[in-house]
């Protein structure tokens, strides 16, 4: 029997860096293959020389025991395989149907007129299968990641593929969303489509794969059957050591009241907001896509508006109306959505890693060059960031690696209260729990810290305290010994 996709040999340089040495890979039909690694290992460069987007240095690639050379992304659709980047490819200023045909519309034979009614209804269709339901008319810049992630899968879902490759398809998603995508990837694997999965997430990798290949450094180091392999066994093959506890042990102690927001209200957005965060304290917020707990933050940090709300910090009154004011009073937000707000692709790695505190390496408004690069080589080695140099343009690193620069560009800073939103998505097992390292270091300096997370796991490991929101309000409020996942869904979807 052949297989549905076979990569034999691939070798892949970019200017300077080698980022696939040797590399094979095999494919069956109906079968769910996850691709793991770290950051930077070669996992999304290997799936793009499968879909086209790059072309190979050497090997050979079998698609249906037929060699082919893609050149581009056409030839690749042509040969039934489908791609959800891991970076969005949607046009944001394009209705949802505009994306979700763009380049392949549907037209009257011979006509080149746009079957529109057709391609709305289809559209409609594709989303339902997913469980969303979205206006096909609205704009796509106008909803939130999470949604335009769907359409990206609903896109791909509607190709019809044979093999669909998917790059971290669920690093935006919550809860339900994820059990939507996983009951169609099981109805397709009945169907025999072939499927890659790449995720940072060992959780969704034994729910869901057969089977699993790591890569370490672009170079193959094995694959394993899901039902006979360990996640300490995983681990160590991507990072090639043992890492010990995945949620390092708290020392802080949680102390007075640090921010305390009252009475937060936003029409249809935000419904009476109350809540208060202590020093040293970690508090999780929990809660499905669209729950509002973005759009929280957001206006705690004076980004979107609000309607009321009393802020108070550490016993006094204070008004946040605008991101400056929070920045002033010692407030933080690592947003979510980092290529808008986090990330400058076409500065270094250097650049964009100084800029939100260039403050600090200051003295009498003079910057040291020197402090700067230290400060910087220090996060690029802590965080293990893979970048050929500090002066790389942040455009040629790996999703996960773009990542750790917004989490690191924050390290030389000491708020009072530090707001991460979603802070290790994509990133990788290592720089995890670097990052959590980190969070429980600055809790012992008396931090608070408000960590959205759709990471159960995760917020149950880490949160002293843990708050869970729906529909623009607070369901649910679990100290870290009372919450459990069960509790927490339970809470954020109304109990079903
Ligand atoms: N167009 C490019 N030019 C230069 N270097 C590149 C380019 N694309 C990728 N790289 C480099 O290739 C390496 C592998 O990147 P790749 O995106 O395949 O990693 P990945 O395993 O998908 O990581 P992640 O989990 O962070 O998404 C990285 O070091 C990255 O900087
Ligand atoms: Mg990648």
């Amino acid at each position: 029997m052949s297989y549905l996709v076979e990569m034999q040999s691939i070798h892949k340089s970019f200017p300077g860096v080698k980022v696939l040495d040797n590399v094979q890979f095999q494919l069956e039909q109906g079968e769910v293959h996850a691709l793991m690694g770290e950051n930077g290992a070669g996992k999304s460069t290997l799936m793009k020389i499968l879909g086209g987007v790059y072309t190979k240095d050497s090997g050979n690639v079998k698609v249906k025991g037929q060699e082919v050379q893609f050149t581009n992304t056409t030839e690749s659709m042509n040969h039934g395989i489908a791609f959800i980047h891991q970076e969005l490819s949607l046009i944001p200023y394009l209705t949802v149907t505009e994306n979700m045909f763009l380049g392949r519309e549907l037209t009257y034979r011979g006509t080149g007129i746009i079957r529109w009614k057709e391609m709305k209804e289809r559209t409609i269709q594709a989303l339902s299968r997913l469980g969303m339901t979205i206006d096909p008319n609205q704009v796509t810049g106008n909803l939130s990641i999470g949604q335009q992630q769907m359409i990206e899968i609903a896109r791909a879902l509607s190709m019809n593929a044979d093999c669909l490759i998917m790059d971290e398809p669920t690093a935006s998603l919550t809860g339900r969303e994820i059990e939507n995508l996983f009951r169609v990837v099981r109805e397709l694997k009945k169907s025999g489509v072939g499927m890659v999965y790449i995720s940072h997430r060992m959780e969704e990798i034994f729910e869901i794969c057969d089977r699993i290949t790591v890569l370490r450094d672009g170079q193959y180091i094995g694959t394993e059957s899901t039902k006979e392999t360990t996640m300490e066994k995983l681990v160590q093959m991507m990072v090639g050591r043992e890492m010990g506890e995945r949620y390092p042990p708290r020392q802080h102690v949680v102390g007075g009241e640090c921010l305390k927001v009252e009475k937060l209200n936003r029409a249809g957005v935000l419904n009476d907001i109350s809540f208060t965060v202590h020093q040293g304290e970690i508090l999780g917020i929990a809660g499905l896509m669209g729950a509002g707990r973005t759009e929280m933050v957001r206006a705690i940090f004076g980004i979107d508006p609000y309607e009321t709300a009393t802020f108070t910090m550490n016993g006094n009154p204070i008004k946040i109306k605008r991101p400056r004011d929070a920045i002033q009073h010692g407030i933080a937000l690592v947003t979510e959505d980092r290529k808008d707000e986090g990330l400058i692709l076409e500065l270094s790695v250097r650049e964009n890693m100084t800029m939100v505190n260039l403050d600090s390496h200051a003295r009498l408004g003079v910057i040291s060059k020197e402090k700067e690069i230290t400060f910087v080589h220090e996060n690029v080695k802590k965080l293990n960031v893979k970048t050929a140099s500090i002066e790389t343009l942040v455009r040629f690193l790996s999703g996960g690696n773009q990542q750790k620069i917004v989490i690191g560009k924050w390290l030389g800073i000491a708020p009072k209260v530090l707001i991460l939103d979603e802070p290790t998505r994509g990133v990788d097992i290592g720089a995890k729990k670097e990052i959590y390292q980190i969070m429980n270091e600055l809790t012992e300096q008396g931090v608070a810290i408000i960590m959205i997370s759709s990471e159960l796991p995760e917020v149950l490991g880490m949160s002293d305290r843990i708050l869970v929101m729906k529909e623009g309000k607070i369901t649910g409020e679990f100290t870290h010994a009372e919450a459990d996942q069960e509790k927490i869904m339970m809470a954020a979807t109304g109990g079903i």
